[in-house]
């Protein structure tokens, strides 16, 4: 038996068993010792699913009855073959494709990448990165730039964007796409999913939240194929992640909570293994968790050639097959598809009830009539056809009719947006001896390979050596209309200054030069060093330097200027060997902005614009002292033989380096400014009077049980600007569980932020609303979010470790 058709079968015999045993719970079972027999056949010797079947039905509840009940009418006039069309991908003009059905006037789906821009179009504008977006700790920011991404995806004829990402989240710092996603923290990453989901729905496109779970590495992300055999013959299987189930509540389930109650259009499972079962066929992740316990309405896509089989995986929930070949990425569109075909098949011959099917395109169609997608959507924009390197016109199997000017440019007034959020974006880590903001400096000097223009085009450069960094690789990435490098920014500003302003760009000289013999006439005052850190899709980290030799960079500038500012755009976590160098006085974290790069860091810089981001990570001494390493050294050669072990449980960042005491550089939530804040008079107020641990259970609304979003307590502080500059900052609450809580809860735990922006002398009140949610641990054998009896601490400051007051309150007592 061909592997694909062995899991057909036993999607089948999984279906049909379903019903005899009751699966659904996993009561009691908190470690991978338990394994079922049936498992075993199915899943290798690893792992255990619970396996949970029927797929729900949807319901349109949560405000899309109306939807629902226009997409259902719309299903009932669709023939076998029609709706096998709308659930399965074809090549077209944009990265994924659902063809027209011109009788019905429906012109098909347009799916395009991605998280930080359109990536296939032109005269589109490419925005900050996740990890930036996140650093700014802020809500309108993350919704006006998921506003305008939509405004730009629709106005190119893009019903759907392929973002945001909630996975990965960040469990490993090395991961090549955390770029992508937002905080290595679930809550964090859950304000921004819901702020930017409802950005690009307001815009009328519809948000994909993605990858469905686990996607915590991208070494083996994808199963090794027999070079010798046909497209599904498989000698490894993807990397398995093996979570435990209070974890995968609490950390990576909890951002994606968010998304299916900001009311997300869509899902995309990923191309990992989860406890043994690929993701778009895991029937305990898509039917009992997203669908069952979420209550998510709207349909899950696979990840670009995610798909394993056919009937199992529609049967465990996914509805909708991307790009819709077979074959590693999809790629092989002449191989067939497990949907496609093979759906009217199935139909016919009756193992395919008609009822799945037709809730499949219910699923799909609903949020297209919410969003009023069928009336006035723009056409798709015939550029991007030309663009589309992934299914170029030659692969075409249908028609598409393309109309509407080409070339559309949809870029509106958003580089000033681009700008800002770039700005509030920038991380101060350090600043000493005056160092910034500059003061009209007599002469300057810059150094580093990511100060200039770049030098090999604008479009998914792999680790170029000269240019700035603005954004990372694969199908995360943009293409730049325009970049504002640094050094532009910096000789235009400079000049207003007459500041004198030198240049060296080439690292290799820098690190191998005596910097002294090479500045006139005399040292700058300050000498700028710009290093650069390149992640990209498909490929984890090796390192947690900036690339280019750039720790040395630092250090060879440094010896001979006693005022040296280090400004990083990085993918993430870079460990700073020289942040101790008494010559080091300033250090900017500014990740990847986007296309107004230079002119974000200059505001910064002079002081135009006082820097509040705070980190989105920490910063370790070492890059030894991170827990969770991906797994990377795989020599065997067993099929099933890629396990990555989510052992660490929630101990992942600063979860971690809390629950050990280990000392770090900087932070989670750290970040300085140039003025300086106070807090005062915390209170709470308790807003229900009788608590209970266990939540009453209600009708599942997008989101889950209603109830854990009830607002428990409502704490309150007071901010003061006590400094001579005007600024934001981001005052955080972090929740200390009582005592009662089950072992293994994290010391602290990010439950609360806000960022204000205040005048010097200028006092404000900001509350943070604690959610039932907030103050629940995930019980294994309740199955349910349980609050712990006793006292809970909350703690109020500027950082993870920098808690300046707190207060206490007992919502259950013992
Ligand atoms: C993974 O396995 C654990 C332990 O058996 C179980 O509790 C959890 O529900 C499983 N999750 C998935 C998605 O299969
Ligand atoms: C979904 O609805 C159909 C028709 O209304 C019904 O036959 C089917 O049993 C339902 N499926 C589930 C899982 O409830
Ligand atoms: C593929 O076939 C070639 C020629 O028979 C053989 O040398 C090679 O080992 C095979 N590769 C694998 C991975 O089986
Ligand atoms: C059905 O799926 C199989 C893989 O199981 C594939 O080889 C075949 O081409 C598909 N048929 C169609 C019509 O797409
Ligand atoms: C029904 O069709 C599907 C899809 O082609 C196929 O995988 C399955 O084996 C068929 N089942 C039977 C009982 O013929
Ligand atoms: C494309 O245009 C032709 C001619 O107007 C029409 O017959 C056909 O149905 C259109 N196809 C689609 C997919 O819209
Ligand atoms: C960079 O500097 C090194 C060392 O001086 C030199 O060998 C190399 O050619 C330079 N690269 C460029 C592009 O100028
Ligand atoms: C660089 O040259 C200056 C002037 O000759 C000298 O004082 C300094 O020690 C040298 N620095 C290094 C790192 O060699
Ligand atoms: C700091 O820079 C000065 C030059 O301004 C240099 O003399 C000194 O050695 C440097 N200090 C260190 C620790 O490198
Ligand atoms: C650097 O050295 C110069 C010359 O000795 C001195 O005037 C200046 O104050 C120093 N700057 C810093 C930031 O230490
Ligand atoms: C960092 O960790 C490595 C490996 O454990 C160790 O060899 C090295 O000394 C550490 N460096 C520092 C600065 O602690
Ligand atoms: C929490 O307190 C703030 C400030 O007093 C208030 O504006 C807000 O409405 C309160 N929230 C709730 C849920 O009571």
């Amino acid at each position: 038996m061909s592997p694909a058709l062995s899991k057909l079968v036993l999607g089948i015999l999984l279906s049909a068993s379903a019903s005899a045993q009751d699966f659904g719970s996993t009561r009691g079972e908190d470690s991978f010792s338990y394994v079922q027999p049936l498992d075993t056949v199915i899943l290798g010797p690893y792992g255990h699913v619970p396996p949970v079947y029927p797929s729900p039905n949807t319901t349109g509840a949560g405000g899309w009855e109306d939807a629902m009940a226009k997409a259902k009418h719309f299903v009932s006039q669709l023939t076998l073959e029609e709706k096998a069309d709308i659930v399965t991908g074809t090549p077209g003009p944009c990265v994924g494709n659902i063809v027209a059905i011109p009788r019905l006037n429906f012109n098909g789906l347009c799916l395009q990448d991605g998280p930080l821009a359109i990536r296939v179009a032109d005269y589109a504008s490419v925005f900050a990165a996740g990890v930036s977006a996140a650093s700014s700790w802020d809500r309108e920011i993350l919704y006006q730039r998921g506003r305008a991404m939509g405004e730009e995806f629709r106005a190119k004829g893009a019903h759907v964007a392929l973002g945001p990402v909630a996975g990965p989240l960040g469990r490993s710092a090395y991961s090549g796409r955390n770029w992508e996603g937002f905080a290595a923290d679930p809550y964090l990453t859950g304000v921004a999913m819901e702020e930017t989901i409802t950005g690009y729905q307001d815009a009328g496109v519809q948000a994909t939240a993605k990858h469905f779970i686990g996607n915590e590495q991208e070494t083996q992300r994808n199963p090794t194929a027999d070079p010798n055999g046909t497209v599904t013959d498989v000698l490894q299987e993807s990397v398995s992640a093996n979570i435990d189930d209070r974890t995968m509540h609490e950390l990576y389930l909890w951002p994606f909570a968010n998304a299916v109650r900001a009311k997300a259009a869509s899902f995309m499972c990923s191309y990992n293994r989860l406890n043994g079962s690929y993701a778009c066929e895991n029937s305990k992740a898509l039917n009992g968790l997203l669908k069952e316990e979420l209550g998510f309405q709207g349909y899950v896509m696979s990840d670009w050639g995610g798909t394993h089989s056919g009937l199992a995986s529609i049967e465990s929930g996914l509805d909708m097959d991307m790009p819709g070949g077979i074959g590693l990425y999809g790629m092989a569109f002449d191989a067939g598809s497990f949907f496609g075909g093979n759906i009217t098949a199935a139909v016919n011959n009756g193992s395919l009830a008609t009822s799945r099917l037709d809730d499949m395109i219910t699923r799909i169609m609903t949020p297209y009539y919410w969003l009023g997608q069928d009336k006035d959507f723009p056409s798709v924009d015939p550029s991007g056809a030309d663009l589309n390197t992934f299914s170029p016109r030659s692969t075409w199997l249908r028609q598409f009719n393309l109309t509407g000017p080409s070339s559309r440019d949809v870029r509106g007034n958003h580089g000033e947006l681009i700008r800002r959020h770039g700005a509030a974006a920038t991380i101060l880590l350090k600043n000493e001896k005056n160092a910034l903001p500059l003061r009209a400096p007599k002469s300057i000097a810059v150094f580093g390979n990511d100060a200039g223009d770049d030098t090999q085009g604008f479009y998914n450069q792999d680790d170029f050596e000269y240019g700035t960094l603005s954004v990372g690789g694969g199908s995360g990435t943009g293409r730049l209309t325009y970049l504002v490098s640094p050094l532009a920014a910096i000789n235009a500003r400079a000049a207003k200054d007459n500041t004198l302003v030198q240049q060296w760009l080439n690292n290799t000289l820098i690190t191998t030069t005596n910097i002294t013999d090479l500045w006139i006439p005399a040292a700058p005052d300050a000498c700028l060093v710009f290093l650069k850190t390149w992640a990209e899709e498909g490929l984890d980290r090796e390192s947690l330097d900036p690339d280019w030799e750039g720790n040395k960079v630092v250090d060879s500038v440094a010896n001979d200027c006693n005022n040296t500012i280090v400004i990083t755009h990085s993918s993430g976590i870079n460990v700073l060997p020289w942040a101790d160098h008494p010559n080091v006085t300033a250090i900017l974290a500014a990740h990847y902005p986007g296309q107004e790069s230079g002119n974000s860091i200059v505001d910064i810089l002079y002081g135009d614009v006082n820097p509040s981001g705070h980190l989105p990570y920490t910063i370790a001494y070492n890059a030894s002292d991170y827990n969770a390493p991906p797994t990377t050294a795989v020599k065997t050669t067993g099929k099933y033989d890629w396990q990555s072990w989510f052992d660490e449980k929630l101990e992942i960042d600063y979860r971690y380096f809390d629950a050990h005491n280990l000392s770090v550089r900087y932070e989670f939530g750290y970040g300085l400014s140039y003025t300086t804040f106070e807090l005062n008079n915390i209170e709470i107020e308790r807003l229900v009077d009788n608590i209970s641990s266990k939540p009453e259970a209600q009708k599942i609304e997008p989101g889950g049980n209603p109830v854990l979003w009830d607002i428990m307590y409502n704490v309150t502080i007071e901010v003061t600007n006590t400094g001579d500059v005007s600024g934001s900052a981001v005052p955080q609450l972090y929740v200390s569980f009582p005592d009662s809580a089950p072992a293994g809860t994290p010391p602290r735990q990010l439950r609360g932020f806000d960022k204000v922006h205040l005048e010097p002398g200028d006092t404000q009140i900001v509350s943070f609303e604690l959610a039932r949610r907030d103050i629940s641990f995930w019980d294994i054998v309740n199955q349910d979010w349980l609050i712990p009896e006793g006292e809970f601490t909350f703690h109020v400051g500027f950082s993870s470790r920098n808690l300046k007051t707190s207060i206490k309150a007992t919502p259950v007592s013992i």
